[in-house]
């Protein structure tokens, strides 16, 4: 006789789970710091929730790092931004490459600076076969021009024939967006006690359980991560029917 062992008791993980960073200058304001040594902080913790997804067996991690509204930062601020993520991505592609991450970035990142948009098409295509933890950066992305964008596109295929109006269904719009051949989150998470979605993933999130926690990016560990995903075990998902 075979005794099951708690982990095999235990629920299968959520296999998309979201994250909006958050709480990065207020963890820096804490301590009499400037809000670039929060971000700092924030990109430790974000390596930590990589690895932490990976042992965990996550299929899908989508990290918000930099929405479409971020621009309104002061320039220095958005500065320290881009060259965190530039940092990032030459750091750490060679690490996440060998552990068998895939790396995907949604949004208009291809309206960066030039040597961060080669950074990230070299991530994109060095990590492209990998078939561990999908890892999306969500980088100058908002929901609403997302939405806005695959309209547009859709608009063109049927005024120019090649798609009918009868073939515009959730599928074939979903197809048009950004997160095209990814699943929907299961699990939207934010930090830094806010409620709110701040234009992220507003399609996909459709049916998405959220957690709100009061940590603030920088202080977010693979034990929040538990924490998020326990709560998310107590949750019913009923997508609209009743009861099982
Ligand atoms: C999240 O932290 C990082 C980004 C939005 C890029 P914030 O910079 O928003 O931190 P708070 O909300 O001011 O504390
Ligand atoms: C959302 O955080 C964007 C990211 C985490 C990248 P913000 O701090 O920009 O959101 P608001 O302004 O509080 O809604
Ligand atoms: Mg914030």
């Amino acid at each position: 006789m075979t005794i099951p062992s708690p982990e095999a008791d235990a629920p299968e993980p959520p296999r998309h789970i979201a994250i909006i960073m958050d709480g990065n200058g207020r963890w820096a304001k804490a301590r009499g710091l400037p809000r670039v040594a929060g971000h700092q902080r924030g990109v430790d913790a974000l390596r930590g929730v990589v690895e932490a997804g990976q042992e965990m067996g996550i299929d899908y991690l989508t990290l918000y790092a930099f929405s479409s509204e971020n621009w309104k930062r002061p320039p220095t601020e958005v500065d320290d931004l881009m060259g965190l993520l530039r940092l990032y991505l030459r750091r750490e592609l060679r690490d996440l490459h060998r552990n068998g991450v895939r790396i995907r970035f949604i949004g208009e990142w291809r309206r960066l600076a030039p040597d961060i948009v080669k950074l990230i098409e070299d991530a994109e295509r060095t990590t492209s076969d990998n078939s561990g933890l999908t890892l999306v950066i969500a980088v100058n992305y908002g929901s609403h021009r997302e939405i806005v964008e695959a309209s547009r596109q859709i608009a063109v295929a049927v005024s120019d024939g090649s798609m009918s109006l009868d073939e515009i269904d959730e599928t074939t719009f979903a197809s048009h967006l950004h997160t095209d051949g990814i699943p929907d989150p299961d699990l939207v998470i934010r930090t830094s006690g806010e409620q709110r979605l701040s234009n992220f993933l507003l399609w996909q999130a459709c049916y998405a359980e959220l957690v709100f926690m009061d940590v603030l990016w920088p202080d977010f560990t693979k034990s929040s991560l538990e924490q998020a995903i326990d709560e998310y075990h107590h949750r019913e998902r009923r997508y609209g029917a009743t009861r099982s």
